[in-house]
């Protein structure tokens, strides 16, 4: 069983609560909140007001997969009272198990990213620490992109390592899921989905969580 995050970077952005209520409406589980700086990757798109501005419009709770360099710097900027999740990148971070207790210590609970080609053994010692790791499976900056298959392995490999050391972190993916690969990903060991055009894109938002909760419930 899992859960569909949708993310907002594929929604219409001059009418985000309206679309925020369409995806609870539909049953989504966290409003996905991409914050691009441009730096880390070759896009830039929100920070901290705009998911401001969504706290109180929706119930949802909020997991912000920041893909910015020097997290450490802006945490501060995300914490609402509806932030669950705020996500650093392996990548981004010189002193990872300090951000990880920067995050807990505002409160939210922290999780961490790896790119396509970040390996898993890269969080073998933080793994204990972690409420969720994100695999991407796009490479990060933009939506809308293919999923990269080998990403697959990386979901099998955090969940044997998580039921051999009987840890209790969440998986999360993140780039290119679909209707189609959705069973799929939750059979590897996904709990969490993100989704954002095969969301937004749809005609019919509400409807279309509706149609990945009938396959990922
Ligand atoms: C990519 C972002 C993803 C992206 C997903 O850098 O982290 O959350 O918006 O978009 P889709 O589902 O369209 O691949
Ligand atoms: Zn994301």
């Amino acid at each position: 069983m899992a859960v569909l995050a949708p993310s907002i970077l594929s929604a219409d952005f001059s009418k985000l609560a309206d679309q925020v209520k369409l995806i609870e409406e539909g049953g989504a589980a966290f409003v996905h909140m991409d914050i691009m700086d441009g730096h880390f990757v070759p896009n830039i798109t929100f920070g901290g007001p705009v998911v401001k501005s969504l706290a109180g419009k929706t119930s949802l709770p909020f997991d912000v997969h920041l893909m910015i360099e020097h997290p450490e710097q802006r945490l501060a900027d995300f914490v609402t009272d509806q932030t669950e999740y705020i996500v650093v990148h392996q990548e981004a971070c010189e002193h990872l198990d300090r951000v990880i207790h920067q995050i807990k210590e505002l409160g939210c609970k922290a999780g961490v990213a790896l790119n396509p080609a970040t390996p898993v053994s890269t969080l073998e010692c933080i793994l204990g620490e972690v409420d969720l790791v994100l695999v991407m499976s796009v490479n990060p900056g933009f939506g809308g992109q293919k999923f990269i298959p080998y990403t697959t392995l990386k979901v099998c490999e955090l969940d044997e390592i998580r039921n051999d050391e009987e840890l209790d972190f969440l998986i999360e993916v993140d780039g290119g899921v679909t209707l189609a690969n959705a069973e799929m990903l939750v059979e590897s060991g996904a709990d969490i989905l993100v989704a954002g055009s095969a969301v937004f894109g749809a005609e019919d938002v509400a409807a279309r969580c509706r149609e990945f909760n009938e396959i990922i419930r």
